[in-house]
């Protein structure tokens, strides 16, 4: 299976031109409907991202530095053209963030994370998580287990029901809510109960030929690091591919990852792919972390929220290219109309539900651009497109991308916090009795981070 860029799959170029602009018979403006259009092109056939004038109204030429050609990644039987990741965001990559991300540049754009026990309970909510577009290919589903044998069983139903074309595993989560119970980010710690649920999902995925990666923290706090004994395991049972973000548990989202473990990692595993993650807010980064580190593809989380378009861009950085998206404000208002669009197909018609979510996305995709207090509150209370078309007409559209303002980090960033473990945790890399019937229960009521 090859998971080609954007430029060139028939499929990306279907599923644009499946794009519907807002349809004035639902009362959207005229003025929130051209972006459709516009970017609908961007998935043509061959087409040359720079020499299109029309297009290129939204970006600007970066440094001949800035671009690099990095090779396809391949994971397992799936080759990925643009070594390119979103992030698995529980509350955001859901189907509709996915598909706008994918119509920007090719990549593997990873969903929510599902609890594997929710999943084997097909509680409604998790089989919406695992929801794929028809034209979403390769479909990449992020488990969250504690348990050997849920795993196994989360993973035998997705690949029995052809249901995933990848699974990736989640010991990254920060969220004390899930680490005190010994999940996410607390779990590498204890190798064997690590390496139980790498092999139990590597030998329900192989029935099918399913590759398994997993994600992981460089480890708990610097005196408990993990990653690189995680990795090698990791490795030694089958998996696809490893990818690090660069924090520890201790870190949660303060300071900068540290892209020397990456490297390290990187280094310590050649012979499967390593991806880095953690503080790529532009493709000039992603560029900086593959030469910093050697890492064979870039994981994208915070710095898409907001700019989907991203993905264009690292598309152009690793095809060589030097042409960025530099949106106007018309453009960006638009797509923000088109995010809570999709978010209505993904919660079935529920337009509320849409509305409710799209709005911890507005500040995202304002940063940096002047857009008043007034409009702002405005969409914080929107509840149904018709109105979020007229609030967005409102909008100067001719307001150029404000450069510097509209980069750097954005979403949850603060302080380093004292990570919340079981009692006793870090005594021993081995799990204790209590300990073991502890993380029984540890599956249920959590998400992601
Ligand atoms: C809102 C939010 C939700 C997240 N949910 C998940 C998740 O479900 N699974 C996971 O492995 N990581 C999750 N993460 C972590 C990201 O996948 C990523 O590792 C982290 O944000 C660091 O990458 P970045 O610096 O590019 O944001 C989440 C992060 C954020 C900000």
């Amino acid at each position: 299976m090859t998971v080609s860029s954007s430029t060139t799959t028939p499929e990306r170029g279907a599923a644009t031109d499946g794009l519907s602009a807002a349809d004035p018979a639902a009362g959207a403006p005229a003025a929130v409907d051209p972006h459709a259009s516009h970017y609908a092109k961007s998935a043509g056939a061959g087409r040359r991202i720079a020499d299109d004038e029309q297009l290129h109204e939204g970006r600007h030429a970066a440094p001949t530095t800035d671009r690099l050609s990095l090779p396809a990644l391949t994971l397992g039987p799936i080759t990925v053209d643009v070594p390119v990741v979103l992030a698995p965001m529980a509350g955001i990559t859901n189907t509709a963030f996915r598909r706008l991300c994918r119509e920007y540049g090719g990549g593997l754009y990873v969903n929510e994370m599902v609890t594997a026990r929710a999943l084997v309970e097909r509680k409604p909510e998790s089989m919406r998580i695992i929801k794929h577009d028809p034209d979403e290919v390769p479909r990449s589903v992020q488990l969250y287990s504690v348990d050997p044998v849920t795993t196994g069983a989360a993973v035998r139903m997705l690949v029995e029901e052809d249901r995933a074309d990848h699974i990736d595993l989640n010991f990254g989560c920060p969220v004390p809510k899930v680490t005190r119970r010994g999940g996410g980010s607390a779990l590498p710690w204890k190798s064997e109960l690590f390496a139980s649920i790498v092999k139990a999902a590597v030998t329900e995925a192989g029935r099918k030929d399913i590759p398994v990666t997993v994600k992981m923290r460089r480890g708990i706090d610097e005196d408990h690091l993990t990653f690189l004994d995680a990795g090698r395991t990791a490795r030694d049972l089958g998996v696809a591919a490893v990818a690090l973000h660069g924090r520890t548990t201790r870190q949660f989202y303060s300071g900068t990852a540290v892209w020397e473990d990456i490297a390290r990692l990187r280094e310590a595993l050649p012979d499967i792919p390593v991806l880095g993650n953690g503080d790529i807010w532009s493709a000039e980064d992603a560029i900086a972390m593959v030469e910093q580190t050697g890492v064979d593809g870039v994981v994208i989380g915070r710095g898409c929220q907001g700019r989907p378009w991203l993905f264009g861009d690292l598309q152009a950085a690793f095809e060589g290219r030097h042409d960025r998206f530099r949106p106007t404000l018309g453009m960006v208002a638009d797509t923000l109309y088109r995010h809570a669009e999709l978010l209505v197909d993904t919660f079935e018609g529920d337009e509320l539900k849409a509305l409710r979510d799209i709005r911890k996305h507005v500040a995202w995709y304002f940063k940096g651009y002047p857009v008043g207090s007034e409009i702002r509150t405005a969409l914080s209370t929107v509840p149904d497109l018709a109105t979020m078309a007229e609030i967005l007409s409102r909008v100067d559209r001719d307001q150029p991308y404000p450069g510097l303002d509209a980069e750097g980090p954005r979403g949850r960033s603060g302080a380093p916090k004292r990570p919340h473990l079981p009692d006793g945790w870090l005594d021993s890399r081995e799990l204790n009795a209590e300990q073991k019937a502890m993380i029984a229960a540890a599956e249920l009521d959590v998400s992601g981070g």
